[in-house]
């Protein structure tokens, strides 16, 4: 990217996007309304967001947090295997996409499934295809914490192959194999994070630990992280932004038994023009990752809002409220200058 004194990026997406609820949602919503123009919302609060009641009242609360801002919270359901044909369609007008977790695999995901048998899945999957619902995935086996993603890729496999018109979204890849499995199948599609293009394991744990950093899936090998940057920096078409800002309390981190999550909404365009910089990756490519490539494979159009992104230090506050967000305390290159509706 040259280094314009400014860049604009038109209608931000993300992808991936965890708002919690209550206070929590009070403290971080209005930081991700500022900034994009719509998220997909991952329903893993306590309860899930199961029902046709959860979806709407959740949606209400997240613009009543956002107030006035112009966002698009795109609202997704915690899949459960007995959802019918009748109730997604009932639901098909409120609902982007519907979010598979392997039970317990991460935070909120005890519910989710166990076992990945085609026939079992079969009348939920068939129905979302059929109404074009997105099945997004959390791809992890509960194997080796290293080797989860890459042992997955099977069941991707197997799921793409047996729902060929089901968009399958890898979430949060990580891995080099998963970057690869995406060339292989027509309906596999991914989001990448903004904290797995910048660290590898060695940022967490090679030092000091940094609890700030310890997510799931974990980072992973400086190979690997070059293959998501590859992808990302090229805008490859089946790619697209997606944060999975998981912001915790910093009691929650800083303590023994950290949970898992890297909160970046906040710093996260800022973040990426200076990663797209730093690569010379044209600003076209960084369009097309943060909102052309989304709205395209989700057939979303999100609500007009330009981000003006200045080259000038930004001293990256060291706590929202109680939540420490990436680069904490760092200073990084590139500030918002202004947001325009429109
Ligand atoms: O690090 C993570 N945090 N990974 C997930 O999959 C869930 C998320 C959360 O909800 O905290
Ligand atoms: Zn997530």
């Amino acid at each position: 990217m040259p280094s314009t004194e400014t860049i604009t990026l038109h209608n931000p997406l993300d992808m991936h996007l965890h708002l919690r609820d209550g206070d929590m949602l009070r403290t971080v919503a209005p930081l991700s309304a500022h900034s994009f123009s719509g998220a997909v919302i991952m329903p893993n609060l306590v309860p899930p967001v199961t029902t046709a009641d959860d979806v709407k009242s959740y949606k209400e609360r997240i613009l009543s947090a956002i107030g006035k801002e112009r966002f698009a919270p795109y609202m997704t359901l915690f899949f459960k295997p007995d959802y019918d044909s009748a109730f997604l369609e009932s639901l098909r007008d409120d609902i982007t996409a519907i979010k598979l977790y392997p039970a317990g695999i991460t935070t909120n995901s005890e519910g989710g499934v166990s076992g990945f048998d085609v026939e079992t899945l079969r009348p939920a999957l068939e129905a979302m295809s059929a109404l074009d619902i997105p099945l997004c995935i959390h791809g992890e086996t509960n194997g080796f914490v290293m080797d989860r993603e890459a042992e997955f890729i099977p069941v991707y496999e197997k799921l793409a192959t047996a729902f060929p018109n089901l968009k399958i979204i890898m979430e949060h890849i990580t891995t080099k194999e998963s970057v690869a499995a995406l060339d292989r199948f027509e309906n596999l599609y991914a989001t990448i994070t903004l904290h797995h293009l910048f660290i590898t394991l060695d940022d967490v744990a090679g030092g000091m630990l940094r609890p700030h950093l310890f997510c799931k899936p974990i980072a992973k090998r400086p190979e690997d992280r070059e293959a998501l940057l590859k992808v990302a920096l090229e805008a490859h078409p089946k790619v697209m932004f997606g944060s999975d800002s998981a912001p915790h309390p910093q009691h929650a981190k800083e303590s023994c038994g950290c949970a898992a999550g890297v909160f970046t909404a906040p710093i996260a365009l800022q973040a990426l023009a200076q990663l797209f910089e730093t690569h010379q990756a044209p600003v076209e490519k960084l369009q097309a990752f943060i909102s052309d490539n989304a709205q395209r494979i989700y057939g979303i159009t999100p609500p007009k809002k330009s981000v003006i992104l200045q080259k000038q230090p930004f001293a990256v506050p060291a706590a929202y409220n109680d939540v420490v967000p990436m680069f904490a305390g760092e200073t990084i290159d590139y500030r918002i200058k202004e947001v325009i509706d429109g």
